[in-house]
């Protein structure tokens, strides 16, 4: 699906791979000016070359999301290169400690909350300013069922989902009135390289907990993400926007 963002200009965290290299290439086929923020800059760039290559605008930013600094530092580009921040897709995250809560290992607890949480207050608390700035804006941020639904072998994961469902509502709240739209997304198992270092028998097991029988792909949630952030969705903000093959629904 493709929206018209012309004149807009987007960031997108881990862009480099996976659901947000899906959104950064959508973006840019509808003519907005990506920002891809990511650790992987080599991977980044290669996104960037293949958007700039059928004549779309992108660059790349390294950053860690965890850290505030990096996420000013992306803002910053984004306005200086393309003149102004309209939308943004905070979606950088990371699978993190499995195992019963007490098994956990604190460290992986705290990095994981850094990255799949801090990071999306740090994002959105450099970019609200410049959408004000500019006017007003719309964000996603990637939750996931498990910021829905428990699972006793993924708190810390579970734990940053839920808090980042919250933040997302709290944020719509406190923005509204200045025309800035907030939602979060979650999506079932997708079939990114997120999943690459499960084995096959954990492959088809995550297959069997979705009713229409596989994982999703990438590009079906950035339907659901490109949507979300463009005008088309102009009454939605403070929602919770579940795309996960009916795992939900159970
Ligand atoms: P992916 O692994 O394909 O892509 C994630 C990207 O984020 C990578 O390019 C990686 O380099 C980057 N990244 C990781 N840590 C970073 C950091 N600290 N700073 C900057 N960039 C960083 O993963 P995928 O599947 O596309 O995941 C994207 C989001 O979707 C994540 O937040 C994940 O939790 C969420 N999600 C994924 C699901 C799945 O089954 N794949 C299901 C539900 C949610």
């Amino acid at each position: 699906m493709t929206s018209d963002f012309s004149g807009k200009t987007a960031i997108v965290t881990g862009g480099a791979s996976g659901i947000g290299k899906a959104v950064a290439v959508a973006l840019a086929a509808g003519g907005a000016n990506v920002v891809i923020n990511d650790l992987n800059i080599e991977a980044a760039q290669l996104v960037v070359d293949e958007i700039t290559g059928t004549g779309g605008r992108a660059s790349a930013v390294a950053g860690d999301v965890s850290n505030a600094d990096d996420a000013t530092t992306t803002v910053k580009h984004a306005v200086s290169t393309y003149g102004g921040l309209h939308l943004a897709f905070n979606n950088a995250g990371i699978g993190g400690p499995l195992g019963p809560l007490a098994d956990v290992d604190l460290d992986g607890y705290r990095q994981l909350i850094d990255v799949n949480l801090n990071s999306v207050f740090y994002g959105m608390h450099a970019q609200i300013p410049r959408m004000i700035e500019a006017g007003g804006g719309a964000i996603v941020n990637t939750s996931s069922i498990l910021g829905l639904v428990g699972d006793p072998g993924a708190v810390p994961y579970v734990t940053a989902k839920h808090g980042l469902a919250g933040m997302t509502k709290a944020a719509a709240l406190g923005y509204a009135a200045q025309g800035i739209r907030v939602n979060s997304v979650h999506p079932g198992y997708i079939d990114t390289p997120l999943l690459q270092a499960l084995p096959t028998e954990a492959i088809d097991e995550l297959i069997g907990k979705h009713p229409l029988g596989r994982l999703g792909t990438a590009e079906e949630v950035a339907n659901l993400v490109i949507f979300l952030l463009s005008d088309k969705a102009s009454f939605i903000t403070g929602s919770q926007h579940v795309i996960d093959g009916g795992y939900t629904a159970q």
